[in-house]
Parts: structure tokens; sequence; C-alpha cells
């Protein structure tokens, strides 16, 4: 059923000299979100009760999902050999549960559960592409690849439903954008910083959000170029109904790239100021 597994991995052919600290700090993070994708299955398990097809689907997804999480925590591991990825998802679980027992989706509509997933895949499909091409360290390369791939299969796949969805519910144009604007913004939310900090941070030190997202979104965001807000751009066109490679989409790519580096250099202020006020932490 997949379309790889973790025996296909070069692992042999992994170099230290080429692990770069900061996507190293990413891949820890991601890991952590990745394996928590059982869960989510759980959820669109529970959301789609009746549609026997897309269960399925969802629990085919969720395997691929996990295997993310499996292969950057290996990968992790070896490039920081002092962490544990059991520690780090046992931490994660603890402090980051979604509701798994909605029996209605959080988004109002099974077309609108749909299109959130779509922003996700989009939005995981775009990041390995870039954090792939960024890296000089072969077997994380050949992982984002593989990754990055499966982002793409499982946004056509939630694609898909989604349309056999709207044909039914029908939902109108402003409430599909609300909802995929809406998932768009929620990459701020806790899954992705807390995420960072069971990765990144030790136990001993309060969570903070504002924090973790900087470290968090100040790096990400320095390893994408414009092709890949270009081509995530189109996915996010379609996804709501709109022409994927027209000039609105062009124009809308512009637009998020520039909000993109604007935000970048808010994150590297922000980054700046907080390593002035904080030499303790910086110390430890
Ligand atoms: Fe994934
Ligand atoms: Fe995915």
């Amino acid at each position: 059923m997949k379309h790889w597994t973790l025996d296909q991995i070069a692992w042999d052919a992994f170099d230290p000299s080429k692990v770069d600290p900061g996507i190293l700090s990413l891949v820890k993070a991601a890991a952590l979100v990745e394996k928590n994708g059982v869960d989510y299955a759980i959820y669109l398990n529970n959301v789609f009760t009746g549609d026997p097809d897309f269960r399925q689907a969802a629990d085919n997804w969720a395997v691929e999902e996990v295997q993310h999480g499996d292969a950057l925590g290996r990968w992790a591991e070896m490039a920081d050999p002092g962490w544990s990825f059991d520690e780090a998802f046992a931490r994660y679980r603890a402090g980051y549960k979604i509701d798994v027992k909605a029996d209605a989706s959080i988004r109002g509509s099974r077309t609108g559960e749909l299109i959130a997933r779509c922003m996700v895949e989009t939005g995981t499909s775009s990041y390995y592409t870039a954090l792939g091409e960024s890296t000089e360290e072969p077997v994380l390369r050949q992982v984002c690849r593989l990754i990055a791939a499966d982002e793409y299969r499982h946004f056509k796949l939630f694609y898909d439903h989604m349309k056999r969805y709207l044909a039914r519910e029908k939902l109108s144009f402003p409430q599909r954008l609300r909802v995929a604007a809406g998932r768009i913004g929620e990459s701020e939310d806790d899954e992705l910083a807390f995420a960072y900090h069971c990765g990144n941070e030790p136990a001993t030190l309060p969570y903070d959000h504002d924090r973790c997202m900087r470290g968090y979104m100040g790096r990400s965001m320095s390893y994408y170029r414009f092709r890949h807000i270009e081509r995530g751009m189109g996915m996010i066109f379609k996804s709501i109904g709109l022409e994927p490679r027209g000039r609105l989409s062009d124009l809308a790519a512009k637009g998020a790239w520039k909000l993109l580096q604007w935000r970048r250099s808010k994150y590297a202020q922000a980054a700046g100021a907080a390593n002035e006020n904080a030499p303790a932490r910086r110390a430890a």
C-alpha cells in the first residue's frame, strides 16, 4: 500500500559534515507532527461515518504520515545521537491533543474538512520540497523527496474526495475560501510551535508559543524560494475552484512571496531582540 519503505532509504550514505543545525531543528519538530497523524485518522474516521471508501483511504494516509515521522525521526537521531525521538514524541503527545471524538467536521462540512486537508498537504508538499532542496545532506535529501511525493499524492487524494462532496454539499465560493484561509492561518497555532518546543528545547524550559513560533517559522521561511510559493498557490487555487495557473494565481503568488519576505525579516528582528534580552538562556 505504501509507495516506499524505510528500508529503501540509503541510510549508509549519511554524511554528518553536511548536517545544517537549523534544518535539524525543523526536522525534529516535523517528525513529531507527522507521527501524530494517527490521531487525525481517528478524527477523520469519525467525521466520515458511512463513507467506507474514504475511511479506508484515511487509514492508508495515516500509515504514510506516520512513516514520514519515523523517517525524519531516524534521520534526526543519526544527526544528533543524543536526541531521542521516542522521548520527544512522548512529551509532544502528553501536551498536544487533537479532539478525535468529533462526530462532525470542525470545518462545518465534509467538503470543508477536505479543503482544509488540501491546505495541509499543499503546505507539507511545498515544505519538504523546499527543505530537500536546501539541505546538502544526501539522506535527508532522499527522505524529503520521498515525503514530498507522498504529500502531493495526499493532496490529490483529498482533492478528489472533496470534488465528490462538493457536488453534493454545494459549498459556495466564499465558504470554500473561508475554510482555506482559516486553515492556512492555523499554521501559527500550537501544533508546530509545540512540536518545535518538544523537539528542541529542554523539558525544564516552560513552553512559550511566541518564542517557539519564532524558532520554527523564522527558520522554515528561510528555505522557501519563489517557485515553491508559486506551485503552492496553484494548489490552493485549485482546491477552492479557481484557475491554478492564471493571472490571479500569479498575482497571489507574488503577494504571498512579498508577505513571506516581510515576515521573515520580522521574525529575524524578533529573534535578535529576544537574544539580546535573554543572555542567560543563550548561555544555557
Ligand atoms: Fe507527511
Ligand atoms: Fe500528507
